[in-house]
């Protein structure tokens, strides 16, 4: 697994403006190892202004997510995660380990799972990005929320949007069969509470409903 780039690497100021941050994100979500140990997970926003940051190569970039174009300026480097929760705030999609490894950040691309961690946003310029927080119908949930309600297939929820996104990916794609197909298509989304035989039970469910219910275009 590559390494972040040492460009990417805080300075001693810069390191502790993000711990403060990231106190404040354990706050909220109750994950508090995972804060702490990620000092990047917490970063402050930036101002989207072209030149705030002088290290960085800014440039203006239009995405279209959830169904709606949005537009800001970001740098060359960020990640589509970042874009997601530090610029259009969209922060239903988690931030984990940052690096590929646990799937809190999945999302789907043009009806495709990707890693937001590991893709750059400049990249999906022009192509249909779709959130946990897209995945709804108004005032209807996703059969596969559902479903992961139902039968409790989660505990603190940190892991929760990746693995949902990630359910509806499979069985879009055909790899929900049963459950020895379900676990190794779902074997890239980590859960630290370990529920993984309820998220099963969840996608077993949510694959009926879903071959019942045509989805949204993108998801
Ligand atoms: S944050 Fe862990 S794979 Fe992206
Ligand atoms: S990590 Fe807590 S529900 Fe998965």
């Amino acid at each position: 697994m590559h390494q972040p780039d040492d460009k990417f690497k805080p300075g001693r100021r810069s390191f502790l403006g993000y711990s403060a941050g990231a106190a404040s994100v354990a706050a909220v979500t109750g994950c508090a190892s995972m804060a702490a140990d990620n000092p990047m997970a917490a970063a402050p926003p930036v101002t989207g202004e072209a030149g705030a940051d002088t290290q960085a190569v800014q440039m203006p970039m239009t995405l279209e997510v959830n169904g709606q174009t949005r537009r800001f300026y970001g740098d060359v480097r960020l990640s589509l995660l970042d874009a997601l929760r530090e610029k259009l705030e969209l922060t239903g999609s988690k931030k984990g380990c940052d690096q590929g490894q646990c799937g809190a950040c999945t999302v789907h691309v043009d009806g495709k799972r990707v890693l937001g961690c590991l893709t750059l946003a400049v990249t999906v310029q022009g192509r249909k990005v779709t959130t946990i927080e897209g995945l709804a119908s108004p005032g209807r949930l996703h059969p596969m929320q559902q479903a992961f309600i139902d039968h409790d297939a989660f505990q603190c929820g940190y892991c929760t949007p990746g693995q949902i996104m990630s359910a509806v990916a499979i069985v879009n794609e055909g790899h929900a069969k049963n459950d020895n197909d379900i676990r190794e298509s779902m074997s890239g989304n980590l859960c630290r509470c370990a529920a993984y035989p309820n998220i099963v039970d969840a996608i077993n469910d949510a694959k009926v409903k879903m071959a019942a219910t045509p989805s949204p275009a993108g998801s």
